[in-house]
């Protein structure tokens, strides 16, 4: 209904053959999950929570892996209707280079091989989740996408043109006002209208520098991460008790109309766009071919 990619249908429709039905059974995905505070929030509840993380395990939950992406299909998969999705891809890097190469500001970035690597990468990482977005859409999971408030990662064009299929909502708040030892003024963009109660003021207090700045022999200024604010990507207790708070508040999503829905077909050739060579969907047909 919301038309997801025929890709992704492809893949899922392989996954699941091999897999057989997975039990819908999870009311908490955290996807890049770090120290999983709203994983643990959720676990102590009572709830069954699932985090996604590479530190978790290189390879089975590195989402640049095939592997690892069809894991994450498949943890999306294994939601329940109307769960409960945390996103938070690698941000940092995302957006100084955004900055760097869309803007022209003068902030100036060092753009070694391994950053132009990493560039591809963040493509990829950011391709791939929008289509686990599709799948949580499809599960009318409530869908909560965190990002620093300067982060570049909405105007990526995969998300654009699934901004444009699905109804979402933009909340702006503070991570310090959770408890984070920095403000970390944030963005969240969600599939339900209730994250405005995510909205906090900061607390006047003294807060650490999120930023290094250093003016480089040439006049350019270079701008590093300060290490309270890699501190402050992880989530708190506070945090992960609002998302469980928010959800619990919710009410059910009516059942939508589907009638007159016309199936799409799944198997027809796609076209070159339609491939999603950025998020390297065929390296994940090759992986699951050759199982
Ligand atoms: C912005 S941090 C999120 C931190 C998290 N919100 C927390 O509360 O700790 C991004 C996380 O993504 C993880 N990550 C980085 N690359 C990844 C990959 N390729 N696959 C899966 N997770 C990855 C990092 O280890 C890091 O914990």
């Amino acid at each position: 209904m919301i038309g997801a990619p025929r890709i992704l249908m492809q893949l899922v429709v392989l996954i699941t053959n091999f897999n057989g039905v997975m039990p819908m059974d999870l009311h908490l995905c955290e996807f890049f999950a770090g120290c999983m505070a709203v994983t643990g929030v959720w676990t102590r509840a009572g709830y069954r929570a699932a985090p996604f993380e590479i530190l978790l395990d290189s390879s089975w939950m590195d989402i640049l892996t095939p592997q690892g992406f069809c894991l994450a299909i498949c943890m999306a998969l294994r939601m329940r209707r109307e769960a409960f999705a945390m996103l938070a891809t690698v941000c940092s890097s995302w957006v100084f280079v955004s900055r760097s190469s869309s803007h022209g500001t003068r902030v100036m970035f060092q753009v070694s091989a391994s950053n132009q690597k990493s560039r591809s990468s963040f493509k990829e990482m950011v391709a791939k989740m929008t289509l686990i977005l599709y799948i949580l859409e499809s599960r009318r999971c409530y869908w909560c996408y965190e990002q620093p408030s300067s982060s570049m990662l909405w105007s990526h064009p995969r998300m654009q043109a699934f901004f444009k299929k699905v109804t979402c909502f933009k909340a702006f708040t503070y991570m310090g006002a959770y408890g984070a030892s920095t403000p970390k003024p944030t963005h969240l963009v969600a599939s339900r209208a209730s994250v405005w109660k995510f909205c906090r003021t900061l607390p006047e207090k003294e807060w650490g520098e999120l930023v290094t700045k250093k003016t480089m022999p040439d006049g350019r200024v270079s701008v590093t991460g300060s290490s309270a604010m890699k501190g402050s990507q992880a989530y708190t207790e506070a945090f992960g008790l609002a998302t469980l708070a928010t959800w619990l508040d919710e009410s059910d999503d009516p059942e939508p109309d589907l009638t007159g829905i016309k199936i799409p077909s799944v198997w027809a050739p796609l076209t070159k766009d339609e491939r999603w060579e950025d998020a390297k969907v065929h390296e994940c047909m090759q992986y699951l071919s050759g199982l």
